[in-house]
């Protein structure tokens, strides 16, 4: 079998990895491997020339990014913190669907500190753009999760996180304040690959949109 025949698919475990199994079933590739019971992380499929990695949520726009995966599922929050260089974004899954957002602890969202306004997120890059479009230079502290616990122990004024139902932070005293994007998953295609295997890969969209409806 040829490098050109093998279609590598890059998913997360968790939400991203159950929401998108019934896509994946639509277009035909079905899972022999159960990553619940396996600590392998490339599983095989009901096709010898299909195979699925398991990697970190953040990650995954890399491996597709430098073509160790032809394409992936990766959440817009990780898409617009890693940059999108190297990949295409042909289909909104709609799935894992939430919203980027600032927040801070309950009815602060008026008060501002009197120096910089210090923001603990893990999504920097996409903090930094929204700040400075508002013309705020602000102070970004790096985290890795958790980030809810940052204003309730003076290290932030704020974070930015994505919200769903809002019970992570009312249970933590916290309200959201801005909205800075909506999210949802979306299917990334290398662009190498989106040349190189055309046919297939052009398959496995259409059969992919077909299932999102
Ligand atoms: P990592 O393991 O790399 O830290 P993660 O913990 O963010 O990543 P998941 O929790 O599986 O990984 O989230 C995957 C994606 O699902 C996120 O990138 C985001 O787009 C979306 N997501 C995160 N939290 C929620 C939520 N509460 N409701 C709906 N979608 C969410
Ligand atoms: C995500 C996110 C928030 C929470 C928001 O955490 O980091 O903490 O969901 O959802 P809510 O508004 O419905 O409460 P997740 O459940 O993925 O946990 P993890 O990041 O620790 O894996």
């Amino acid at each position: 079998m040829s490098e050109n025949d093998r279609l590598i698919i890059a998913l997360s475990k968790g939400r991203i990895f159950k929401e998108t199994l019934p896509l994946l079933n639509h277009a035909g590739i079905e899972l022999v491997d159960d990553p619940d019971a396996s600590r392998k992380l490339i599983l095989d499929t009901n096709h010898a020339d299909v195979k699925v990695l398991i990697l970190r949520a953040t990650d995954v726009p890399t491996y597709v990014q430098y073509g160790a995966a032809d394409v992936g599922v990766a959440g817009k929050d990780v898409l617009m913190e890693h940059g999108g260089e190297g990949l295409y974004e042909p289909v909104d899954l709609k799935i894992a669907r939430c919203k980027l957002m600032t927040a801070g602890r309950q009815g602060e969202q008026d008060v501002r500190p009197a120096q910089r306004l210090r923001v603990a997120t893990k999504f920097v890059n996409s903090t930094r753009r929204f700040y400075a479009s508002r013309g705020e230079q602000v102070e970004i502290i790096k985290l890795y999760g958790s980030m809810e616990l940052a204003p309730l122990v003076g290290l932030a004024d704020r974070i930015v996180d994505v919200v769903d139902t809002g019970n992570t932070l009312r249970a933590n005293g916290l309200e959201p304040f801005e909205h800075i994007a909506d999210i949802s998953s979306r299917l990334i295609v290398n662009k190498a690959a989106m040349k190189m295997k055309h046919a297939r890969v052009k398959a496995l969209i259409d059969q992919i949109s077909e299932a999102v409806g």
